[in-house]
């Protein structure tokens, strides 16, 4: 673990326009600098860097963050990758956390894993260019199969002299540990004897979205039936076939560019298609697609196109795998080759021109290519159609968006030429199945006040989630200031009736916030804002002066992005020189006092209006001998709500 100190040391120190600057050009602008958005192709800069808060924002993409997210999302480093980036680059010194023995040594073991597998990769490289075995066997075969020596040296390509223990007695001649050799698979021991997994292969080395190598795939020249024409790398602590994709360290870049991401099966398609100038593209090499790899390319985009071989046989079986796309809510195309082609040979006899107008024309939404292929299947077999709709719907009840799915069961009733009536209540079969497994899940999981978890803005429009982070917005911007406070103090009059009094307290923002959440006994319900929300209070109460910069630091990088995308609204008014075109933004500050008590009410009506629902739903389930007093109880929220509501001057 990278110590608090460097890491503080290195946020300190690190300039966000300078590291920015090293890969986007920055032009000033007043006190920020803007550019054109390295995560989209725009003509008009809506990228903007803000030296004095240290922090930048992408207007086009909606990304912003500190100085490490830039990294993150740029780069696709992971946090610590970003830290020693910046550690590197600023000359600071890292400096190590105490770890357990026990971590320490696990910690050591995979790096000796790491180490073994990079000497691995210049080894086989070697051999490939500099013997004559290599020359005249290896480096001849990959010139054949058209792959440029730009290519070759790129993507790291080497071969293993037909030789039993060439490799092996090289690494231990090299001091590098049996153990370490046979762990990573590279060498096989058996009874005293060790020999080269990957003995007068050319070799393919697998790395990590980093960059680290982690294994390997080797290919066989000749044409012996009985061995393997592909062989891998085993499972180790640091190879996990199930977690990788090949070819994702080159391709991450431009997968977040294009907006898109290609799959196909074999290493050799993804290094053709990569010298055919078409960069996003991964294999999952001829296994079948796991939802971890999918992740690793939801990070960077939500749209995949499959490219399958001209071979129809596998097509049948390999879209099963697809649902699991479907079900993180990536939107999927696939795309078929001409008979016997697959990306590899297609994409060595076409022009690059030619090779993307072939992808663009017929690259086929997956849902409907589904469709027409169970249709297609199946019009003449009424049994079999029946099936047929039971497996389309199962897949469309995999996408998470609800209007998607509406949309998908209006093609597929035109496509499979069936009602959308039949169509829509095998949806809701089979949806309501899973609805009773979630629900179950639900209740166990269920606490009071805790029913909305953490989404995004955007994704569904949240009254609690928006009221939250408009607290916390109102406390970065506005929370040292004073105001006079009109407030309404709850009472009951003389005949026992809920009344409001008026006076006027003046306060700090960020106190009387507190007070009033604390004295309703209101919790955050998102967790990240809840925690955001302490740090801040926190900071305002000991300092009075707010560190923001100290505060973006210190947080997760989603949570920074968050903070910057409130920091940065009224950047954005500069950006655009609106002024000059007499546009004049909403004045936000309208009164902030105002501002608050209107929040603070709003989502006190929320919660209200959501203890009642949760409190009907308890009278419906006919807890009948608690019921009275939940009827009680419901009357005097009632009661509450309407006050507050009359308070806020919205209609009952
Ligand atoms: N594969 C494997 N083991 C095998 C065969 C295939 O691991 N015995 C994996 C490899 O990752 C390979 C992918 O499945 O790249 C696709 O297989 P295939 O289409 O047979 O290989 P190609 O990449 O087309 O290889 P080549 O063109 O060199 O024959
Ligand atoms: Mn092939």
């Amino acid at each position: 673990m990278i110590s608090r100190s460097t890491i503080d040391q290195v946020f300190e120190t690190s300039r966000v326009e300078e590291v920015i600057g090293d890969f986007v050009q920055l032009k000033k602008a007043g006190s920020n600098f803007k550019g054109l958005s390295p995560f989209s192709d725009e003509r008009t800069p809506s990228f903007m860097v803000s030296p004095v808060k240290q922090i930048w924002k992408d207007f086009s993409s909606g990304k912003g963050g500190n100085v490490v997210a830039f990294l993150m999302e740029h780069e696709h480093f992971t946090y610590p990758e970003a830290i020693k980036y910046l550690a590197k680059k600023y000359n600071i010194e890292i400096e190590e956390t105490e770890q357990t023995s026990e971590q320490k040594e696990q910690a050591d073991e995979r790096e000796s894993l790491y180490l073994v597998s990079e000497f691995a990769n210049t080894y086989f490289q070697n051999i490939l260019h500099k013997t004559d075995q290599g020359k005249s066997i290896g480096l001849s075969y990959f010139k054949e199969r058209g792959f440029s020596e730009e290519t070759i040296k790129k993507f790291n390509l080497g071969y293993s002299l037909n030789d039993w223990n060439a490799f092996t007695d090289e690494a231990l001649k090299k001091a590098y540990k049996l153990e370490y050799l046979e762990k990573t698979g590279l060498t096989i021991v058996k009874e005293n004897k060790q020999f080269d997994r990957f003995k007068g292969r050319i070799m393919f080395p697998i790395k990590s979205m980093s960059g680290r190598v982690l294994g390997f795939g080797g290919r066989i020249l000749t044409n012996d039936k009985k061995a393997a024409k592909y062989l891998n790398s085993p499972e180790s602590e640091i190879y996990h076939k199930s977690k990788i994709l090949y070819g994702i360290f080159h391709a991450k870049q431009s997968i977040a560019k294009e907006n898109n991401c290609y799959l196909v099966e074999g290493y050799t398609d993804v290094i053709q298609m990569h010298q055919k100038g078409i960069k996003n593209v991964v294999s999952s090499s001829g296994t079948a697609l796991t939802s971890d790899q999918i992740r690793l390319i939801n990070r960077l985009t939500k749209n995949i196109t499959v490219l399958f071989d001209g071979d129809a046989a596998g097509i049948r079986a390999s879209i099963r795998g697809i649902d699991l796309i479907l079900e993180q809510g990536m939107n999927v195309r696939v795309c078929m080759f001409p008979d016997g082609e697959d990306p590899d040979s297609f994409a060595k006899q076409n022009t690059l021109e030619e090779v993307t107008l072939y992808l663009e024309s017929n690259a086929k939404d997956f849902i409907q290519f589904k469709a027409s292929l169970l249709f297609e299947d199946s019009k003449n077999d009424p049994i079999k159609k029946a099936e047929t709709i039971r497996d389309i719907v199962n897949s469309i009840s995999k996408i998470p968006d609800r209007i998607k799915r509406e949309v998908y069961i209006q093609e597929c009733s035109r496509i499979m030429d069936i009602s959308e009536q039949v169509l829509f209540s095998t949806l809701a079969q089979i949806s309501k199945k899973e609805r009773q497994i979630a629900n179950k899940e639900f209740i166990r999981e269920k606490k009071t006040f805790e029913v909305i978890k953490h989404e995004k803005p955007g994704e569904k429009i949240n009254v609690q989630y928006q009221l939250e982070r408009k607290i916390i917005e109102i406390l970065l911007l506005y929370g040292n200031k004073e105001e006079d406070f009109e407030d309404l103090i709850l009472k009951e009059d003389e005949a026992g009736e809920l009344i409001l009094e008026p006076i006027i307290n003046q306060a700090k923002v960020f106190e009387k916030i507190y007070l009033d959440l604390q004295e309703d006994e209101m919790e955050f319900s998102n967790p990240m804002f809840k925690n955001l929300y302490y740090t801040i209070v926190d900071t305002l109460n000991q300092n009075s002066e707010l560190g923001l910069k100290n505060i973006i630091n210190s947080v997760e990088p989603e949570v920074a992005h968050d903070i910057t995308t409130i920091l940065m609204e009224d950047e954005r008014h500069n950006l655009h020189n609106w002024e000059s075109k007499n546009i004049f933004p909403k004045n936000k500050i309208k009164g902030i006092a105002q501002l608050v008590t209107e929040t603070i009410l709003n989502l006190r009506c929320f919660l209200i209006s959501k203890k009642i629902d949760e409190l009907s739903l308890q009278t419906q389930e006919k807890l009948s001998n608690q019921h009275k007093e939940i009827l009680d109880e419901v009357m005097s929220y009632k009661k509450l709500d309407n006050l507050l509501s009359r308070k806020l001057q919205k209609p009952l």
